[in-house]
């Protein structure tokens, strides 16, 4: 009965926001994970714990179908910015992002391996387990090494590869949301830079 209400939920929320964005895409890079989304209602939860505000530059690491993209640019964010190496998911995440309803920020996607990616400007991130323990601890090196050195804040859905976070001593653990308290369908791990 539940997994009916959340999928009937996604449907009324793909058809309010006018984005397609359900389904599973097989990986096609080493180390990923397959393209697949959360709910809407986790989705929304989550941005909503990381407070984002006008300052906030949102990333989205291996944005897919850009669910979380959108979701993001209907809040007052200064920017919603996509990471993915799959170029069709990306034009189709473009293109969602395009017909999204309400939409209050600019949606754009980085091209190509996050492990190569740009960080410079992103305030916060999000990942819902995009890829396997190896790539995570390059893409956390490479978050670290960014100038300047400006405070971020993590959301981290179904974090299997959580003890990479913990062997990080830049950044801190602030919330830990587990999936049979909430109810979502995945646990959470939220971190921030060490002050
Ligand atoms: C589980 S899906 C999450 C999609 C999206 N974040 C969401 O929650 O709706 C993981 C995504 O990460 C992408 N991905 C995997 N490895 C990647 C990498 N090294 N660099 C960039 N994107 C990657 C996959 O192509 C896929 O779209």
């Amino acid at each position: 009965m539940q997994r009916l209400t959340t999928r009937l939920g996604n449907l009324w929320w793909e058809r309010r926001l006018g984005v397609s964005t359900r389904g599973i895409v097989a990986a096609d890079h080493p180390d990923a994970t397959h393209y697949a989304t959360m709910s809407y209602t986790a989705v929304r939860r989550i941005l909503a714990a990381l407070e984002l505000g006008r300052d906030d530059v949102f990333g989205d690491l291996g944005s897919g179908l850009g669910r979380v993209l959108c979701c993001a640019a209907r809040l007052p964010v200064k920017e919603a910015v996509g990471f993915e190496v799959n170029d069709t998911l990306t034009e189709a995440a473009l293109a969602n992002a395009a017909r999204l309803r309400a939409r209050k920020a600019e949606v754009s996607v980085r091209r190509g391996p996050c492990e190569e990616a740009d960080f410079t400007g992103i305030t916060a991130f999000f990942l819902f387990d995009p890829f396997g323990e190896r790539t995570l601890r390059a893409v956390l090196d490479r978050i670290e090494k960014r100038e300047p050195r400006t405070p971020l804040r993590f959301a981290y859905a179904n974090p299997v590869h959580a003890r990479v976070f913990a062997e990080c001593p830049w950044l801190e653990e602030v919330a830990f949301w587990d999936a049979a308290a909430t109810g979502l369908e995945h646990s959470v791990r939220f971190y921030r830079t060490v002050p």
